[in-house]
C-alpha cells in the first residue's frame, strides 16, 4: 500500500512547511558532534563549575588541580567561553552566572547530576581521557582496535574513504576559495597535503595562467592523479609530488603555499616546521595561504560557537586544534610572515594569507 503523502500531493501542501537545513547546518551538524560530549565531562567527571563556582583561577591553575593537559584544556575553555559558561578576564577565568546556578553543585538550581547521567557514555569516557592524558587515538575503525589518524591514512581503504569525505567537502568550499585568494599574480602553487586536489583545480578553472603542483603522500598521490586527471587538468596544468611534508624539502618554484585543512591536524611543534619549510622555499614577495576553521578570537572576543564547537572534533582525532586566528598570526610572525589578513568563508571557515616580504 502506498503512503497518503505519496499518493496526495493536496495532502503534501496543505503539512505545514518542512525545515530545510542549508548546507552550513548539514556540515555543522558533523563538525560539531564532540562538543556535546566535552561538556558533558567536564561537568561530570571534572565537576568543573562547582570547582569554579565562588573562584578566579589561571589557565594554569585549573589545568594543575584537574591534572590536565594543555592543548584540550585550551580547546575546553574556548568552548565554555563561546558557550558563555566561562569568562575570560585578562587571563582570570571564572564561571559565568548561567553555569553557576545551573552546573555547580552549590546552588539550589543546579542540574549537574542530569548532565552527569550520561558520563559513561563511550564519547564522553573517551573526552575525559583526552583532558587528562591528551592522546588522539580515537579512531575505532574495529571493534576495540583504536589507531591514529595518521596511521590509517596511509592505508588504501582509509585514505580513500577520507579523501573521497574531503574531495566531497572541497567541492562546497573550494569555489569559495577561489573567489577569497586573488591568485591574480601567482604562476604557481603548492598545495600541500592537498588531498585530492580539488582546492588546487579551482583555483586553475579561476587563474587561467596558474599552474599548480599537489604534495602528497602516498597513497593519497595516486588518487589525487586520478581526480586531476577525471578534471582534464593532469598532466598539462596539475602535476603531482609524493613525498612526506615533514621530511621531504619542498619544491622551490611556487609562489604561493596552500595548506587547506592541513595544519589543524597537527601540534605546534610541527605547524612551527611546516611554516618553516614554505617560509624557506618561497621566493621573497611569495604568499603562504591557510585554509581552515580558524576560531575569530580578535579582541580578546569568545569565537563564534560553531568554530570553538568544531576544534573539538580536531582536539579528539589529531595531535591538533582549530587554530585561532591570533594563533595563526603569532606563529605565522614568529616564522617570519608579514602582512597577515584574515578573511571570512562559508560554513565557519576562513582564510589566513600572508607574506614573505625579505
Ligand atoms: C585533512 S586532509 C586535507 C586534504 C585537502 N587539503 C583538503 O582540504 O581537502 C589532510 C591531508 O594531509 C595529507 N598528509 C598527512 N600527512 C602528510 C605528510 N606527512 N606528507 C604529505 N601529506 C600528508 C593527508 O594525506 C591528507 O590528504
Amino acid at each position: 500500500m502506498q503512503s497518503p503523502a505519496l499518493t496526495s500531493h493536496a495532502h503534501l501542501s496543505e503539512a505545514a512547511p518542512v525545515f530545510s537545513p542549508d548546507i552550513e547546518q548539514i556540515i555543522k551538524w558533523r563538525d560539531s558532534s564532540y562538543a556535546a560530549d566535552l561538556y558533558i565531562a567536564a561537568v561530570s567527571w571534572l565537576d568543573l563549575f562547582t570547582y569554579l563556582d565562588g573562584r578566579l583561577v589561571t589557565e594554569e591553575e585549573l589545568r594543575l588541580h584537574f591534572s590536565l593537559r594543555e592543548r584540550p584544556t585550551r580547546t575546553m575553555l574556548r568552548l565554555f567561553q563561546s558557550w558563555g559558561l566561562i569568562s575570560n578576564e585578562s587571563g582570570w577565568l571564572h564561571a559565568t552566572a548561567s553555569a553557576v546556578r545551573y552546573l555547580s553543585g552549590n546552588s539550589a538550581d543546579s542540574i549537574a547530576s542530569y548532565i552527569a547521567t550520561m558520563k559513561y557514555k563511550p564519547s564522553v569516557r573517551e573526552l575525559y581521557e583526552i583532558l587528562r592524558q591528551g592522546g588522539p587515538n580515537t579512531w575505532h575503525v574495529e571493534r576495540g582496535v583504536t589507531k591514529s589518524w595518521d596511521a590509517l591514512m596511509q592505508t588504501d581503504e582509509f585514505a580513500d574513504l577520507n579523501t573521497r569525505g574531503m574531495e566531497e567537502r572541497g567541492r562546497i568550499f573550494a569555489p569559495h576559495l577561489a573567489k577569497l585568494l586573488d591568485c591574480t599574480n601567482d604562476t604557481s602553487v603548492l598545495d600541500v597535503g592537498g588531498g585530492s586536489g580539488v582546492y588546487s583545480a579551482h583555483l586553475l578553472m579561476h587563474y587561467s595562467s596558474l599552474s599548480a603542483t599537489i604534495f602528497e603522500r602516498p597513497p593519497v598521490d595516486q588518487l589525487a592523479r586520478t581526480c586531476l586527471t577525471d578534471r582534464n587538468l593532469y598532466p598539462g596544468r596539475a602535476h603531482v609530488i609524493a613525498g612526506d611534508m615533514f621530511v621531504d624539502p619542498l619544491p622551490r618554484d611556487a609562489s604561493l603555499h596552500l595548506y587547506s585543512h592541513v595544519l589543524h591536524n597537527w601540534g605546534p611543534d610541527k605547524v612551527h616546521l611546516l611554516l618553516s619549510k614554505s617560509f624557506d622555499s618561497i621566493a621573497s614577495g611569495g604568499r603562504i595561504a591557510i585554509y581552515s576553521c580558524h576560531p575569530n578570537d580578535r579582541g580578546g572576543q569568545p569565537a563564534p560557537a560553531a568554530e570553538a564547537e568544531y576544534s573539538v572534533l580536531l582536539t579528539t582525532g589529531y595531535e591538533g586544534c582549530c587554530y585561532s586566528v591570533d594563533d595563526m598570526r603569532t606563529m605565522l610572525e614568529s616564522t617570519g610572515f608579514q602582512e597577515i589578513d584574515y578573511h571570512k568563508s562559508i560554513c565557519n571557515r576562513s582564510l589566513i594569507v600572508a607574506r614573505k616580504i625579505a
